[in-house]
């Protein structure tokens, strides 16, 4: 079995949840205290063992390109800093070492599903994982090597799942799951965005998959669905009705960066574990707190 060390990171949705930060800003740029979302997406990438990511941006989206790429001037500037300015140095420079990152634009945003269907030619013909640009997942035990352990397993497409309130569920995925062992479950069907007469379980796709080459001949044949997208989901159902997927409930909290509260819950707890700020935000968020 080929091992996965490529990932594909799409990150040219328009964001229109975050508006008007995301005006001019990519979401995945949004920072969580000091780091730009998508980095820490990245670095869970790497921790999982992912050594080629490609991320599929668009129009304006810039920034992220020059995020991963060496700023000779500010580094030397931070050079010519001394002591104390040796670790942000370090720091600089180690993200554009993280990886090999590409970068392929969607020219059409129609969906998730027409977005990883452009990383066929990065992929060939290996598994690969895919991680959503927006979904920044904590945890000691990085979830996309977690997906991969499963992947190593059944050598089957896997999928990241958490169960979700049924008043939230009709925003996401519902899967038709059964149990295999401690969090690992088989699925056999799934639907995007469901009306509550459909749901399946309350188990929805949560930010990570690892798929196999398969899904582009399936990609190509997907019509558009919920939202009028190119929906990666359909895709899946496909694979999953066809020859069953694996659902891993991940260890680890997600953090939704595409939406207002989710961003405001990934900053207070990255805070709150800061070694900088931690303590001194403890104190003020206990001051703020007791005026509640
Ligand atoms: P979302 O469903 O959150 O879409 O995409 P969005 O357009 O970014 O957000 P809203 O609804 O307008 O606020 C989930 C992930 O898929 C990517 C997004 O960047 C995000 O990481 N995506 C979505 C694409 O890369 N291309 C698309 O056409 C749609």
């Amino acid at each position: 079995m080929k091992k996965v060390t490529k990932a594909v990171i799409p990150a040219a949705g328009l964001g229109t949840r975050v508006l008007p930060a995301t005006k001019s800003m990519p979401k995945e740029m949004l920072p969580i205290v000091d780091k730009p979302a998508i980095q820490y997406i990245v670095e869970e990438a790497v921790r999982s063992g992912i050594t080629d990511i490609l991320i599929i941006t668009n129009r304006g989206k810039g920034l992220i390109e020059d995020h991963f790429d060496r700023v000779p001037e500010l580094e030397g500037r931070l050079t010519s800093g001394g002591p104390e300015k040796e670790k942000i140095l370090n720091d600089i420079i180690n993200i554009s070492h993280l990886a090999n990152i590409y970068f392929v634009r969607q020219k059409e945003t129609r969906g998730l599903g027409h977005a990883v269907n452009c990383a066929r030619s990065f992929v060939g013909d290996e598994p690969f994982a895919v991680l959503y640009g927006d979904d920044v997942i904590i945890g000691e035990d990085p979830a996309c090597g977690q997906l991969i352990r499963a992947y190593e397993e059944f050598g089957r497409g896997v999928l990241g799942v958490k169960k979700v309130s049924a008043e939230a569920i009709t925003k996401y995925s519902s899967l038709k799951v059964e149990p295999i062992h401690d969090n690992y479950f088989n699925c056999t069907d799934m639907i995007e965005k469901p009306s509550p007469d459909k749901i399946m379980s309350l188990y929805s796709i949560l930010g990570r998959c690892v798929l196999t080459p398969d899904i582009f001949d399936i990609l190509d044949q997907t019509q558009p669905g919920a939202g009028g997208e190119i929906q990666l989901t359909d895709a899946m159902c496909t694979l999953a009705r066809r020859e069953g997927m694996v659902a891993v409930d991940y260890t680890g909290t997600r953090y939704d960066m595409g939406n207002k509260l989710g961003i405001m819950q990934a900053q207070v707890e990255v805070a709150l574990n800061h070694p900088e700020i931690g303590a001194d935000f403890r104190n003020y968020l206990k001051s703020i707190c007791a005026s509640l």
